[in-house]
């Protein structure tokens, strides 16, 4: 993934993606790679740590890219990452916090297991990863946090039983706006994505029915869906130093979806 032109400088930031080895997460890990930084990049998939990072050693220096096999649910796992980030790179300058998942069942037959997975990483992971990053931003009294969250934040998917993943989106950009206000004091400016339907694996079996492709690309006033990069691009204009007086905001990038 080549982005066309570089689109900012980071001066070597320090920038920590969870989510990172595919889709949105990897795009912005290109855009990040691009733009003078260092990457500290956390999945549950190792493999595809790795393969990222083969990928962006010809954009970046290799000792500036740090991966780590985390599961963002687990407290344990978030905390050693977090230690071992720190150990390596010395600061952690900018997070995107990025990491979630979907499963879509009714909620008259979502078992409760589910439900709890489902809150566990697309709520209580983001909630684990901005606390243990957050506080080492605090003692730096510098940072910016983006948060993922998602339309489905504000819109119930039409047909589709997300009922649960439109609750825990719901959930981020509300956590977003209540970091916001309680880390302003220590510089840190905290605000959320909300992607409309963007072609990652995440959606790629939904996507592969013809029907409700051409439904979704119908329903969206732009006519056609998101490209990862296009997300990843949004993302980096938020942790950007021309954001200066923006936070606790959730920037819809849907190509319209949410209008009507
Ligand atoms: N693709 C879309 O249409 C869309 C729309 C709105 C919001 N989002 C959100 O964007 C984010 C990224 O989605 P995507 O489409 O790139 O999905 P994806 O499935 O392509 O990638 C998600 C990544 O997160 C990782 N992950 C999952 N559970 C994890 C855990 N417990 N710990 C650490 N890593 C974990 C996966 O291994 C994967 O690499 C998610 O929060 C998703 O809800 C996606």
């Amino acid at each position: 993934m080549v982005f066309s032109e570089i689109m900012y400088n980071f001066n070597k930031g320090v920038v920590l993606i969870t989510g990172a080895a595919r889709g949105i997460g990897e795009a912005a890990s290109h855009a990040f790679a691009q733009s003078n930084t260092k990457l500290v990049l956390v999945d549950i998939d190792l493999e595809g740590l790795k393969n990222l990072k083969n990928q962006l050693i010809s954009k970046m220096d290799q000792k500036d890219i740090f991966i780590i096999k985390t599961d963002v649910s687990d407290p344990n796992d978030v905390e050693k990452m977090t230690e071992q980030a720190i150990k390596y790179f010395g600061e952690i300058n900018i997070l995107f916090n990025n990491a979630g998942i979907n499963n879509r069942i009714p909620l008259a037959d979502v078992s409760y297991e589910i439900w709890k997975k489902m809150m566990s990483v697309n709520l209580d992971g983001i909630f684990l990863i901005a606390q243990s990053v957050g506080r080492e931003m605090i003692k730096r009294r510098k940072g910016k946090i983006i948060n993922t969250a998602s339309m489905s934040g504000f819109i119930v998917n039409e047909n589709l039983n997300d009922g649960v993943y439109c609750t825990t989106k719901a959930a981020v950009v509300m956590l977003t706006k209540a970091l916001a206000v309680e880390w302003a004091e220590y510089n840190i400016q905290v605000n959320a994505i909300a992607p409309g339907y963007t072609e990652t694996p995440l959606v790629k079996r939904l996507l592969e029915n013809p029907k409700i492709h051409k439904e979704l690309v119908e329903r969206t006033p732009m006519h056609r869906l998101a490209e990862p990069h296009e997300i990843a691009k949004a993302v980096l204009y938020l942790a950007s130093s021309d954001t200066t007086y923006i936070t606790g905001h959730t920037l819809v990038i849907d190509g319209g979806y949410i209008i009507w």
